[in-house]
């Protein structure tokens, strides 16, 4: 079949990734864990890539979840270190006019890390092309719980009656506040969970579960899951 005669793919707009696998990716070869991670960060740059290439308006990936503080102390400083020297090349991403959004609670993070990250979104606020979100010391339910603090504190001041509060406005104070939800969620590695990633956000996202190991994921896999979303068909709780 000729390019010009194939189904034109359906691009999801939003794509979430739990970029899993790592680990047993490294265990496989007898490396340490770390050169998973390692191999992990170079897919990671391959497929934000190719999603910005296929026309994918937001990329949202899972890099260090509030679960992760009970990893050993190395992997946790080359998970960190892997962030930190991303974070220093983030004027890459700012020329390829990508915008760049950090999610999840930046307190216990360290301060250089936090400095960065403010700059990667102040340098890169006003870029028109893909966005990119990056999931840090984040967890599904402390962000809910920290959206309801927000609207409580708003309600005890007097500034809002508990009544106004409606889905809409309890988005705007979740850290993906502007984001449209993901259409599509594809978790590597053979694992079949959310593990905390984006449960508000999820409601009516399509799950893609593949085999494949993160560090081993190429366009080809995307490509492939897709195509499966593409045969989806998304009722939104209608019939
Ligand atoms: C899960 O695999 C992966 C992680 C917890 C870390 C992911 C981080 C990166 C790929 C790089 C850091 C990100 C940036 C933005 C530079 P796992 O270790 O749980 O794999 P396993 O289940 O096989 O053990």
């Amino acid at each position: 079949m000729s390019n010009e005669q194939k189904e034109p793919l359906v691009v999801p707009a939003h794509i979430a990734i739990i970029m899993d696998g790592n680990g047993r990716w490294a265990k496989k070869r007898g490396l340490p864990r770390n050169a998973g991670h390692r191999q992990g960060a170079k897919t990671l740059e391959n497929i934000c890539d190719y999603c910005q290439k296929i026309g994918v308006r937001y990329v949202t990936i899972y890099a260090f979840s509030t679960e992760n503080w009970k990893r050993p102390q190395e992997e946790i400083n080359t998970i960190m270190d892997m962030l930190r020297n991303y974070l220093k090349e983030a004027s890459k991403q700012t020329r390829r006019n990508v915008r760049l959004l950090f999610l999840g609670d930046r307190a216990p993070l360290a301060s250089d890390i936090r400095q960065l990250m403010n700059q990667a979104e102040k340098d890169s606020a006003g870029n028109t092309g893909m966005t990119l979100c990056i999931a840090v010391n984040y967890g599904g339910r402390a962000e809910i719980v920290r959206a309801a603090r927000s609207l409580a504190r708003l309600a005890a001041q007097g500034d809002l009656a508990p009544d106004e509060i409606g889905e809409q406005l309890f988005s705007e104070h979740l850290y993906t506040r502007g984001i449209p939800s993901p259409d599509l969620l594809i978790r590597p590695s053979g694992e079949l969970r959310v593990s905390n990633f984006l449960l508000w956000q999820l409601a009516y996202t399509e799950f893609v579960f593949m085999d494949v190991l993160w560090p081993d994921f190429s366009p080809l896999h995307l490509d492939q899951a897709i195509a499966q979303y593409a045969k989806r068909n998304r009722r939104f709780g209608g019939i």
